[in-house]
């Protein structure tokens, strides 16, 4: 006789499957066969003990047919469906953006409720930390600190994991333990998935279980969301970015305190806008990894960052903006993810002139600004808070209210688009990228070292558009000068066969300093 679904006792595939010990099983068999699909209230000692919990009171497993089995049973496809009142979170990380998820969902949780017709309540159940008893101005109950991340993940009372606690080790674990685990993760991690993220996102996809990273990209602007959704019927041909606050704010004020870089430095350090360890910021590897992660979901292919051309700011001196601003320039450390003609995709960041006219030129402080060029939508700016506690916070919680949503759905990520789409990519070397330059030539004052300078760069083919060589008025006579020559448009490989031979004539008296100007 056939049973009923509701009925139907369902059997975990787990041991063939080798799936975990902890977290959700994925698969079932449902005897008899029900070619419907359906949902049941599971039969809790059908599942294997570690899920056996009170958090399964009010799920239900929501199950579609995969196909036919060797047996005479269907093979199912289920996702836990969190119909019960409250979302258990464990949030790994309780640092600078951690307490201020802890704060935001204190402060707006009621209104997130509200906003879901009552049906999206979160609670922080457990919260991993490296010290439990550090000195905290952030305040949460004792009891829910522990160091342990593998209990967290575990928890049959954490539904969604949280990683915020930086670097590419430890998270790593993190992530892809929780995602074996069938939890959804939410990460503002940007380094772990430039890094790591070809793994987490195979993994993803292997469990059907998202990884969510709003905040890992521009703090609080939704630019992760905007690509993924908005703009998914676009062919985006170029994305545009000042996406680190710390060497925004230090480039600002040499430009408009002309300080030099260490003291702008010390004064980012000291109002909080730079780390105490800042070298990924400044380095230009922090946008980088950001920049890395909008190409991923622009394009489609997973970029090696060891592919990318990454230049940082502590090379920038106080010269070179000066020179810029008389040239009409500012100095912004820039992203750029561009695609060509070919289909190959142009990726690299570096501190860049940009004309004092370009909406761009007038992003400061620690904001960032994200231009997107998509063939349908044209040009769209997103401009904001690119890091801190609140708009970090801001885009963690979008991005758990969108977790909580699927998890009440019942559906896992359905890849929407932000997964590589593609297996293979090509990278255009950067010896092939070109824009117009600046060139800074240190050299001795003699007569003759314009023409020796201008009839290397000729045999290269390179056409100077202009020279620039401001005399002191403190050392009218020095014997050192700076000369500078802006470059017509050429390929950056042939700019550096000619710089090697300009290097070699005895009037260049140091490297001579090089700044792509920019044409967005
Ligand atoms: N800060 C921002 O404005 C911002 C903006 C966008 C994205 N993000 C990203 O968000 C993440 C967190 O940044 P944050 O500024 O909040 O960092 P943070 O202030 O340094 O906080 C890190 C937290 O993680 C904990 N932790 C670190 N290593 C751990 C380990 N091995 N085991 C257990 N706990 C560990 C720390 O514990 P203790 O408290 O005990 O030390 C701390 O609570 C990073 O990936 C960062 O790139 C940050």
């Amino acid at each position: 006789m056939k049973r009923r679904p509701e009925q139907a006792t369902l059997r975990p595939l787990q041991p063939q499957l080798g799936l975990p010990r902890c977290g959700w099983p994925k698969f079932f068999n449902v005897f008899p066969a029900t070619p419907t699909g359906g949902s049941v209230e599971p039969d809790t000692r059908a599942l294997p003990c570690s899920c056996r919990s009170s958090s399964l009171a009010g799920i239900r497993l929501i199950f579609a047919p995969l196909g036919l089995c060797a047996s005479r049973s269907i093979r199912y496809r289920f996702h836990v469906s969190a119909s019960c009142d409250t979302i258990g979170i464990g949030l790994a990380g309780f640092g600078t953006v951690g307490s201020g998820v802890w704060n935001m969902l204190a402060r707006n949780g009621g209104l997130i409720a509200d906003r879901a017709r009552g049906a999206l309540r979160f609670e922080i159940r457990r919260i991993v930390v490296r010290d439990p008893g550090k000195e905290r101005e952030v305040t949460a109950p004792a009891e829910l600190f522990t160091t342990d991340w593998q209990s967290v993940v575990e928890d049959p009372s954490v539904d969604v994991v949280v990683e915020l606690i930086g670097g590419t080790d430890v998270a790593y674990e993190l992530v892809a333990a929780a995602l074996v685990a069938g939890k959804p993760v939410v990460t503002g991690n940007k380094a772990l998935l430039a890094e790591r993220g070809g793994d987490l996102f195979a993994l993803s996809r292997e469990h059907d279980t998202p990884i969510h990273f709003e905040a890992a990209v521009a703090g609080g602007i939704p630019i992760i969301k905007a690509l993924q959704e908005s703009l998914v019927g676009n062919r985006v041909s170029s994305i545009t970015g000042i996406i680190n606050g710390t060497s925004n704010y230090i480039l600002m004020r040499m430009t408009e305190a002309e300080l030099d870089y260490p003291a702008a430095l010390k004064e980012a350090k000291e109002l909080g806008y730079a780390e105490v360890d800042e070298t990924l910021d400044v380095n230009g590897w922090d946008a980088a990894h950001k920049a890395i992660l909008l190409g991923t979901i622009a394009h489609g292919f997973l970029i090696d960052p060891e592919e990318v051309y990454v230049r940082g700011i502590e090379y920038v001196r106080p010269l070179d903006i000066r020179f810029a601003k008389d040239l009409g320039y500012v100095v912004k450390l820039l992203c750029i993810v561009r695609e060509h003609g070919d289909g190959s995709i142009e990726i690299r960041t570096q501190p860049s002139f940009i004309p004092k006219s370009h909406i761009l030129a007038s992003v400061n402080d620690v904001f960032n600004a994200v231009a997107v060029r998509g063939d349908a939508i044209g040009d769209a700016l997103f401009y904001g808070r690119g890091a801190g506690q609140d708009p970090t916070s801001s885009s963690v919680v979008a991005d758990l209210v969108e977790a909580g949503r699927l998890l009440r759905q019942g559906r896992g990520s359905g890849h929407r688009g932000f997964l590589p789409y593609r297996e293979t990519g090509t990278l255009k070397p950067i010896d092939e990228t070109e824009t117009a330059y600046y060139v800074r030539f240190p050299v001795t004052d003699r007569p003759g070292v314009v023409a020796d300078i201008a009839s290397l760069l000729a045999e290269a083919g390179i056409g100077i558009s202009g020279t620039h060589s401001p005399v002191d008025p403190d050392q009218p006579d020095a014997e050192f000068v700076d000369m500078v020559f802006l470059l017509h448009t050429c390929p950056f490989g042939t700019l550096k066969g000619a710089l090697k031979k300009i290097e070699a004539l005895d009037c260049v008296t140091e490297r001579p300093v090089v700044f792509r100007i920019e044409t967005l």
